[in-house]
C-alpha cells in the first residue's frame, strides 16, 4: 500500500459573501476567491503556486490551514480529513502545518518582543520555562539572526530580517509542511535570494515540504518540484516545474513566462515583450466558459461557451484550455483518450489546431 500524501486539497471552494444594506444586512454575491482547486503534496516536497495579485493564493494558502472556512471540497493532512475538523481535532495538525505570512511587518506583532513572538507557539504546544527561551535562541540563530536580540521589538529589524522571525516562528513546532505565502516579494532582491536560500537549507535538514506562493514564476523556478498556475480562483495549468517553462501549454502561463526578466539586457530588448494584458475581470461574476478569454489572443467562440477542463498530457503535464500550445495533435488525442481525461467521452470540442487567432506561442500577448 502507498502512502497517503502529505496534503490532499480536493475540489475546494472558497467564497467570500459580499454583504450590502444599512438596516438589514443582505448578501447580495459572492467573491469567487477559490474555485475548484485540487492539488496534493509529498513528504519534503515544494509545490509552487503562481498567479497575478487577486487570483487567490493567499485565500487558499489561509484555507488549507485552516485560518479561513472553506465553503466546499476537502482538505486532508496526513489522510485525515481537517475540512471541518473543531479546534481540539486541529490542535495536533496545526503544530505540523505552519504558514508564513506574506507581509512580515503586518503578522508580526508590534508590541512582542521577538522572544516572545517565537516563543509563543512553544509556549501554545506545551513547552515550558528555560526550555523556550534556550529553543528560540537556537531558533534565531538557525535563521541567520542575533539569539542576543530576543529582547528587541519587530520594528528594530529589517524586512529581510523580520520575515526571518515568521520563518523562525513557524519553525518553532517542528511543522512537515510550510505554506509560505509570497515570503520574499516584500524584500529587496539581494534579500530575496537569501531568504530562498535559508527555506531550501531548512528544507534539506528537517525534510519540510513547502506550499511556495509568489506571483513571480522567476521566484518559484529553483525552489519547486512542481508549479501550478493559478487564474481567477482556478489552477490553469500544473506540471513538474522545469517543464512550465521550457513547454508552457497554457496561454495565461505563457504570458506570465514574458514577464519574467532575462540576466542580458541585449537578449532582453531583442526579445518580444510578452505580457498578459489587461486586468483580470472581476472574481464576483467571472466570464463564462474560460475565465482567461477576455484577455486572451488564442480565445474562440468555443471558449466563451464551455469551460475548460483541466486535461493532464504527457509526463504528468495537466492543463485547462481548448487550444493547447506546445502540444501536437497526437499528444491532444492521445490525452483525450485517456480515462481520466474530462473529454474522453462526449468530445464535444473544435479540433485544437483549426485557425486560430494567435497561433504561435511566441505571439500570445505581444507587446510591440
Ligand atoms: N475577506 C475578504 N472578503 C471579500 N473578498 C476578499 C477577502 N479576501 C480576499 N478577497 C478577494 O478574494 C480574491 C483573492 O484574494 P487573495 O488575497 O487570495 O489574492 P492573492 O492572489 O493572494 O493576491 P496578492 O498577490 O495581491 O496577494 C480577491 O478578489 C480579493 O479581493
Ligand atoms: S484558448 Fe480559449 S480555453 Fe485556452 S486559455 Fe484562451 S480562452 Fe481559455
Ligand atoms: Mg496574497
Amino acid at each position: 500500500m502507498t502512502a497517503a500524501p502529505l496534503l490532499e486539497v480536493e475540489h475546494l471552494q472558497l467564497y467570500f459573501p459580499i454583504r450590502r444594506g444599512v438596516i438589514v444586512d443582505r448578501t447580495i454575491g459572492h467573491v469567487h476567491a477559490v474555485d475548484d482547486v485540487s492539488l496534493s503534496l509529498g513528504e519534503g516536497e515544494t509545490l509552487g503556486i503562481v498567479g497575478e495579485s487577486g487570483c487567490g493564493k493567499t485565500t487558499l494558502s489561509r484555507a488549507i490551514v485552516r485560518l479561513l472556512e472553506p465553503t466546499g471540497g476537502a482538505i486532508r493532512f496526513r489522510g485525515r480529513e481537517i475540512t471541518r475538523a473543531g479546534r481540539r481535532e486541529l490542535a495536533p495538525v496545526r503544530r505540523e502545518l505552519q504558514m508564513v505570512f506574506q507581509d512580515p511587518q503586518a503578522s508580526l506583532n508590534p508590541r512582542k518582543r521577538v522572544g516572545q513572538i517565537v516563543g509563543a507557539p512553544l509556549v501554545l504546544h506545551g513547552v515550558k520555562g528555560a526550555a523556550v527561551e534556550r529553543r528560540v535562541r537556537e531558533l534565531l540563530g538557525r535563521v541567520g539572526l542575533n539569539p542576543e536580540h530576543v529582547n528587541r521589538f519587530p520594528h528594530e529589524f529589517s524586512g529581510g530580517q523580520r520575515q526571518r522571525i515568521g520563518i523562525a516562528r513557524a519553525l518553532a513546532v517542528e511543522p512537515k509542511l510550510m505554506m509560505l505565502d509570497e515570503p520574499v516579494s516584500a524584500l529587496d532582491v539581494s534579500i530575496q535570494a537569501q531568504v530562498i536560500n535559508l527555506l531550501d537549507d531548512l528544507q534539506d535538514e528537517f525534510g519540510l515540504a513547502y506550499v511556495f506562493v509568489a506571483h513571480d514564476l522567476s521566484v518559484v523556478r529553483h525552489v519547486s518540484d512542481r508549479i501550478a498556475v493559478m487564474y481567477l480562483g482556478k489552477i490553469v495549468e500544473s506540471s513538474p516545474a522545469e517543464e512550465l517553462y521550457t513547454k508552457p501549454i497554457h496561454p495565461y502561463t505563457v504570458g506570465l513566462l514574458g514577464a519574467i526578466p532575462i540576466p542580458d539586457p541585449r537578449q532582453n530588448r531583442a526579445r518580444r515583450r510578452l505580457v498578459v494584458a489587461g486586468e483580470p475581470p472581476n472574481p464576483i461574476e467571472p466570464p463564462s466558459g474560460c475565465r482567461f478569454r477576455t484577455r486572451c489572443p488564442r480565445a474562440t467562440d468555443v471558449c466563451a461557451a464551455v469551460e475548460p477542463q483541466l486535461t493532464e498530457y504527457a509526463g504528468g503535464h495537466v492543463a485547462a484550455c481548448h487550444h493547447p500550445l506546445n502540444v501536437t495533435d497526437a499528444e491532444i488525442a492521445a490525452a483525450r483518450r485517456s480515462p481520466l481525461s474530462p473529454l474522453s467521452s462526449g468530445d464535444q470540442l473544435p479540433q485544437p489546431h483549426a485557425s486560430l487567432p494567435g497561433g504561435d506561442a511566441a505571439e500570445v500577448a505581444a507587446e510591440g
